[in-house]
């Protein structure tokens, strides 16, 4: 008797034989409901991969025998609204530049296309508002003032090529001199120059070194790209030198360092990249900010 173990209660159902500290694992089948469940979803889970794209294969996956796509989703969905505005496109392109605006219907079309093209492609160097950013080179397009011009065909003219690229032989160009650099002026005459801008654009400066600074101006032919009375040449996209408004900044320092190493800003030319309805459209939302001409 005193050799049997003692058992404690009685027990129904096995164990697994771990046990630890006296408490032991039964052996407990699982429910048959569960089971099922189970079951139906490892079946559910194969037919699943028969159905739709799943097994990687060496460059795609199974396609499924539903055929089913998301990207063919997408390509078809793109496609239904491109056939549903390429009368509205082929009207955009055919229409004058300068009839745009007149007609209301293509007017709201290429403000809102042209607002997208923008947000997509220019608002990385333009700024999101297409207000530029000051003092880095990237112009403001909201204000009058324009280095190339700013009626549509201008504008239109400026997407369409680009400025100063080496990817579009059409492209606007031109170059100023770095005339602290090349020779032509010494740091003495640059900062004379440089005063004389300052005095153009309405600043403080030094009366006796701007007037030296004038000469010069002349002298070294600033005036032959910026005009006599500095206000600039959109022929060369010569920027006024006599409003607020800076491409580079107007302070004396920024100034000196324009003159001294000269600048060139380059922007793409996007006729390879955008269609033609959607320069258009970009053409006209950047001329309808406010300084369009
Ligand atoms: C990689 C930067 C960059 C991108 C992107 C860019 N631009 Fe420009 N853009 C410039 C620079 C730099 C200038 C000024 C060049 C100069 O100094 O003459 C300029 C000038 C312009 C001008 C001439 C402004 C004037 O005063 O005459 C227009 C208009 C313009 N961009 C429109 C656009 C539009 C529309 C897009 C998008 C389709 C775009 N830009 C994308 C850099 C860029
Ligand atoms: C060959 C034509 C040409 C000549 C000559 C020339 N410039 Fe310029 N200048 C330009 C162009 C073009 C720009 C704009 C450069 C750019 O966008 O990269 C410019 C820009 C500037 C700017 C920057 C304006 C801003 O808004 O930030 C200043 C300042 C300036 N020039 C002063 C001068 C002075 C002073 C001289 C004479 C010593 C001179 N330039 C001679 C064509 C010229």
């Amino acid at each position: 008797m005193c050799a049997k173990p003692v058992k404690k209660e009685p027990r129904q159902v096995e164990t697994t034989g771990h046990q630890w500290d006296g408490i032991e694992e039964l052996n407990n089948p699982l429910p048959r409901w569960w089971v099922w469940v189970f079951y139906a979803t490892i079946v559910w889970g194969i037919g699943y991969t028969v159905a739709y794209p799943a097994w990687p294969l060496l460059t795609e996956a199974t396609p499924g025998l539903l055929g089913a796509s998301t990207r063919a989703d997408v390509a078809a969905e793109i496609a239904a609204v491109d056939a549903a505005n390429a009368d509205i496109k082929a009207k955009l392109v055919a229409t004058d530049l300068n009839a745009i605006q007149a007609d209301a219907d293509l007017a709201a079309f290429a403000e809102r296309a042209g607002a997208a093209v923008f947000r997509t492609n220019c608002a990385t160097c333009h700024g999101s508002g297409a207000a530029g950013f000051e003092g880095k080179g990237y112009p403001n397009l909201l204000d009058d003032d324009w280095l190339w011009g700013g009626t549509m065909e201008d504008i239109h003219l400026t997407i369409t090529h680009g400025i100063r690229n080496t990817t579009d032989p059409d492209a606007r160009y031109s170059q100023m001199p770095a005339f602290g650099t090349d020779g032509t002026l010494d740091e003495v005459q640059v900062a004379q120059v440089a005063e004389h801008v300052l005095a153009l654009s309405g600043q403080e400066h030094d009366a006796t070194v701007a007037a030296a600074g004038a000469t010069l101006f002349v002298d070294t032919g600033c005036n032959g790209c910026h005009m006599d009375d500095g206000t600039g040449d959109r022929m060369l996209g010569a920027p006024n030198l006599t409003d607020a408004i800076w491409l580079y900044g107007g302070s004396r320092e920024a100034i000196i360092q324009t003159v001294t190493f000269a600048r060139f800003g380059v922007m793409p030319d996007w006729s390879k990249r955008l269609t033609e309805d959607e320069i258009r459209a970009v053409a006209f939302y950047v001329h309808g900010r406010g300084g369009g001409e």
